[in-house]
């Protein structure tokens, strides 16, 4: 087994020592513990695989694939009160139908304006059919939107293949040799991986698998045109919410606080905010923070607010109601 990389037996030890510590194969005077005792890595697992059901084909698989492989779990948490997006979540499992007859349609970009929902429609639909990927789920924010720098490629292929079972040393320094590395890793496994809020079509294609049978979900607020015609990809445009869902993601999130709001105010709330589930989330949760707060009230101080927002020259941000008032919809690739 010469061929071993250094870095690999060392995480392999590592593992090893962990086991001997849960006395799962320290038997004193065994061939394959003495070699582990002696330092002598290779030979012990050599001796050890087949020995005991837990190291059936243990050498062999670490000889095949020069790392032990992992199931990974990366998926945040599930949205709380999420509402409908029937149709959306539809069309995505259609992915993975269709995905078994056709290799070109193992990705699907969700576009829409910012706030729209489209990290909660991702996730939500994640968590809905990760049982689909025995090999796990993968997941970055590639923070195409934030503030700061936007996350690079190679940052993420690291963060992956660590999270794939390779060691950090075995990680190599060169981003297409990262991309080759981790294709490799997902040949012949189904993992989800969902790249979450991507800027650009470059920051997304190296950490695409190089395998159909891996399913990539991408949001961004740009149409990343490039990426659905040259990489095969199928686009899922989403709206504002229906004027009702806008009401009741507005009444699951006030109702254990308030009662009694009048359901044409909750309609011009949900108006005012454009059917925006980011500005709904951000007046519902100042309503309901606001127990004893008239909803009209609270309505006419929005209003005020944005349009102080409006006046004022330094702005550098936008309100959540204003957002919801100059949303444009999608843009550029
Ligand atoms: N269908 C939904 N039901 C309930 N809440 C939702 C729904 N969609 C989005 N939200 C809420 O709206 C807010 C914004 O959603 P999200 O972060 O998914 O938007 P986004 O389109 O990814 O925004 P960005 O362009 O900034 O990345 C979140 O607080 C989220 O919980
Ligand atoms: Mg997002």
């Amino acid at each position: 087994m010469g061929g071993l990389r250094g870095s690999v037996l060392a995480d392999h030890r590592s593992g090893f020592w962990k086991l001997e510590r849960q006395q799962t194969f320290k038997e004193p005077g065994d061939a394959g513990w003495q070699a582990f005792a002696d330092g002598r890595w290779e030979d012990s697992l050599r001796i050890l695989d087949g020995r005991r059901p837990e190291f059936e084909g243990y050498y062999r698989r670490i000889a095949d694939n020069g790392f032990a492989t992992r199931r990974v779990q990366q998926l945040p948490g599930d949205v709380r009160g999420f509402v409908n997006r029937v149709e959306e979540l539809r069309a995505l499992n259609r992915l993975l139908t269709d995905g078994h007859r056709s290799a070109d349609v193992t990705l699907s970009v969700i576009t829409g304006t910012a706030g729209v929902g489209k990290t909660s429609l991702a996730l939500r639909w994640a968590h809905s059919v990760r049982n689909r990927f025995p090999d796990g789920q993968l997941y970055a924010n590639l923070r195409g939107y934030d503030p700061g720098p936007p996350a690079q490629p190679e940052q993420i292929l690291d963060r992956f293949l660590r999270a794939l079972g390779v060691p950090p040393a075995a990680v190599p320094a060169d981003l297409d040799d990262r991309a080759a590395l981790y294709r490799s890793r997902l040949a012949g496994r189904r993992v989800l991986v969902v790249l979450d809020n991507a800027a650009t079509a470059r920051q997304v294609r190296p950490l695409l698998p190089g395998t159909d049978r891996c399913l990539v979900v991408v949001t961004s607020r740009n149409m990343l045109s490039r990426l659905a015609t040259r990489d095969g990809g199928r686009r899922l445009t989403l709206r504002m919410l229906s004027e009702q869902d806008a009401v009741t993601l507005l009444r699951d999130i006030t109702s254990a606080y308030r009662s009694g709001d009048d359901p044409d105010e909750l309609t011009e709330l949900a108006r005012l905010c454009a059917r925006l589930p980011l500005a709904l989330r951000f007046a519902a949760e100042r309503a309901a923070s606001r127990p004893f707060m008239p909803l009209g009230q609270l309505i006419q101080d929005l209003r005020d607010e944005s349009a102080l927002w409006d006046r004022s020259p330094r702005r550098r941000t936008r309100s959540p109601t204003q957002y919801a008032r100059s949303s444009p919809g999608p843009t550029g690739p």
